[in-house]
């Protein structure tokens, strides 16, 4: 199987390029184990990064990533992040504190602004800067923020320290490609794809089929290697099911092709003006 490459952030942390993501788990006692055994499976195989939040489940995806990781906190990189209305000054650090209980950790990797909601930018950088310095954190970065909020934000004092910018991207959501993610190249701001396989919508399309047919491959996998045919660009499926998991990590064995690219590109246009950044 081909390693994970990875993914420097300007910190200098080192990041697996292909992750996980836990949004929807949490929510059932019954589906618990599942969940935590599926995202073990992942760090085995070196799907290190986990993303999650303090929303997902309502602190319960962060309690199944807790149940994950115990006994081996050290060969994960964690990002969990911060509800808008939580965002202020103090109510980061609150929320932040909380959701390391709920982790079971002394300190989160990287923690993200979930969106922009009503508390300044300001507010938010200077929590996440105490909380760095507290140690609470190892760093801080953004989610779902489009171009114009993000040179709001490197306007900013300590704005230029945020890592990563954790956006819908997709083969059927292009529109970063216009502007958001050539601007966050050039500030060596990481992208964190979310939502890479459009939460299964995108499995069932001819092009996808088609692709994966002519490469002995899945469609998640063409769409999962389509997220990584970039460098700077950070992709985290979420699977509950450990043979999700495999067919996840087994995408960075498909190299896409020019003629692969091409197909792709006729059936899923780039952007050719730019479109306000999608949520989900
Ligand atoms: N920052 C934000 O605002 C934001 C928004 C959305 C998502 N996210 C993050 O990004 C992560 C990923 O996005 P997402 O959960 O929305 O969607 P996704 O990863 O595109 O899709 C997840 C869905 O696809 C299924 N799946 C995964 N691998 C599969 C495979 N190989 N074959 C068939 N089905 C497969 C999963 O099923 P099973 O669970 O049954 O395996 C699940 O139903 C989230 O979990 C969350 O951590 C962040």
């Amino acid at each position: 199987m081909k390693a994970i490459p990875s993914i420097t952030l300007k910190n200098g942390d080192r990041v697996p390029a292909l992750g996980q993501g836990t949004w929807n788990m949490g929510e059932s006692a019954a589906r618990a184990a599942d969940e935590v055994r599926a995202l073990q499976h992942g760090i085995d195989l070196g799907m290190t990064l986990i993303d999650t939040a303090e929303m997902y489940g309502d602190g319960g995806a962060e309690k199944v990533v807790g149940k994950a990781i115990a006994g081996r906190r050290d060969e994960v990189y964690l990002v969990s992040k911060v509800l808008p209305f939580n965002a202020s000054r103090q109510g980061t650090v609150k929320a932040c504190e909380a959701s390391l209980k709920r982790l079971g950790v002394e300190r989160i990797d990287l923690y993200l602004l979930h969106w922009r909601g009503t508390h300044p930018f300001a507010a938010t950088i200077a929590a996440m800067e105490t909380l760095i310095g507290q140690g609470k954190i190892g760093a801080w970065g953004v989610s779902n923020l489009d171009n114009d909020d993000m040179h709001e934000l490197l306007a900013l004092e300590h704005g230029g320290h945020a890592q990563a910018n954790q956006v819908l991207y997709n083969l059927s959501r292009r529109g970063i490609e216009f502007d958001l993610q050539p601007y966050c190249a050039e500030q060596d701001i990481a992208i964190m794809a979310y939502s890479p396989i459009e939460q299964g919508r995108l499995l069932k399309d001819a092009t996808l089929a088609a692709v994966a047919r002519r490469h002995g491959a899945t469609p998640a996998q063409v769409a999962l290697a389509w997220t990584l045919r970039r460098p700077g660009v950070i992709s985290i499926p979420k699977a509950s099911v450990v043979a999700h998991v495999q067919e996840n990590r087994a995408c960075l064995d498909l190299a896409l092709d020019a003629a692969d690219l091409a197909e792709l590109d006729q059936a899923f246009a780039p952007p050719k003006k730019r479109r306000p950044l999608e949520m989900l």
